[in-house]
């Protein structure tokens, strides 16, 4: 069956890797995600938001999930670890929701609350989650954007004095941080890259490194999570912007950033945006070339073939979770 987070974050954190958490709305994204984990032998992370379970109905959604793990053996991967896991949980009772219809993992976001609302709620959720063995990331410090349907200009990057405090008290078993990543496609401003000479492309200011290293001093080996860590390729733009699209300036960042996070305590990676930059590029290069093409298994399934090469990608030349399940 599904498995929680504790055992493959341990093993992470230790083996100087991360876990790639996907995210999914649709079966073509959750065939892509699994049979890339199968071919690499990566444990991995299904995410589910809580516009994904709207979207998708939570009940499809739940039985897909499940579904996956047969589907993983079948494609000849003995022992999947394959983990369900709702990604911004909003309250209480949405995570008690997914923690009663079979979430092997939740994240508790109060991050947008003070403090001491957060630690509270982080903590009635710990407790519920951990009767039934199911475990809980939380979240300290902002990222700019929208996150959580709250909008924030500006990054809060995580105060690395709170995070004893905050991990104590509430039982949490990862922490999610803020180290100057976003949501979407659009992580950094113009304003805010320079520019390289040669290519024209915008070069992004780098991430809090300092403020990740200050967390690992407080709590050695403990799990970390980077959430809006889309790498946004280029690649994927050009094909958007070549076929009708109309992306410009869409940014994110850069792989060798996740490459080195990922051999620190960071143990779990997000990645959301680059595969619906992958899909849409897909799609969109199929519509523009075959504008007689109306089945739909002829545009979701390039898209569903690129998404999957995506996914590989990030599980072995940046994450490192190859070979780890
Ligand atoms: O954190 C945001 C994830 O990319 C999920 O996005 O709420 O649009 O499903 P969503
Ligand atoms: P991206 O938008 O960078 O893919 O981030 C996804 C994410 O953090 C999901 O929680
Ligand atoms: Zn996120
Ligand atoms: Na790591």
């Amino acid at each position: 069956g599904l498995v929680n987070t504790r055992e493959m974050f341990a093993k992470a954190v230790h083996g100087g890797y991360a876990i790639p958490a996907f995210n999914f709305n649709n079966m073509e994204q959750l065939q892509a995600i699994i049979k890339a984990a199968a071919d690499t032998k990566s444990p991995v992370i299904l995410q589910v938001s809580k516009g994904a379970r709207n979207y998708a109905n939570p009940i499809l959604l739940r039985y897909m999930a499940q579904g996956a793990v047969d589907y993983a053996k079948s494609l000849g991967w003995e022992h999947p670890q394959i983990v369900l896991h709702l990604d911004h949980g909003d309250s209480f009772e949405l995570c008690k929701d997914c923690i009663d219809h079979g979430f092997s993992s939740v994240m508790i976001d109060g991050s947008h609350l003070p403090y001491e609302e957060n630690v509270a709620l982080t903590k009635k959720v710990v407790d519920y989650a951990h009767q039934y063995d199911v475990t809980v990331e939380g979240e300290l410090g902002v990222l700019a954007g929208v996150e959580d349907e709250v909008s924030s200009d500006h990054h809060t990057y995580t105060d690395p004095e709170e995070v004893i405090d905050f991990v104590t008290r509430t039982g949490c078993d990862s922490l999610a941080i803020s180290i100057g990543t976003s949501h979407g496609a659009y992580k950094f401003t113009p304003e805010q890259c320079t520019r390289d000479p040669k290519t024209g492309r915008l070069v992004p200011p780098p991430l809090a490194f300092d403020v990740l290293e200050g967390v690992e001093a407080k709590l050695p080996d403990f799990p970390i999570v980077l959430h809006g860590s889309s790498s946004v390729p280029q690649e994927y733009v050009d094909i958007i912007n070549a076929n009708g699209g109309k992306l410009p300036d869409a940014i994110g960042i850069p792989e060798e950033e996740l490459r080195k996070a990922a051999k620190m305590d960071v143990c779990k990676i997000n990645i959301d945006s680059d595969s619906r930059l992958a899909m849409t590029a897909a799609v969109r290069r199929v519509f523009n070339e075959k504008p007689a093409e109306f089945d739909p298994r002829k545009y979701l399934g390039p898209a569903r073939e690129e998404m999957e090469k995506l996914y590989k990608h990030k599980i072995v030349a940046v994450l490192g979770s190859e070979g780890k399940a």
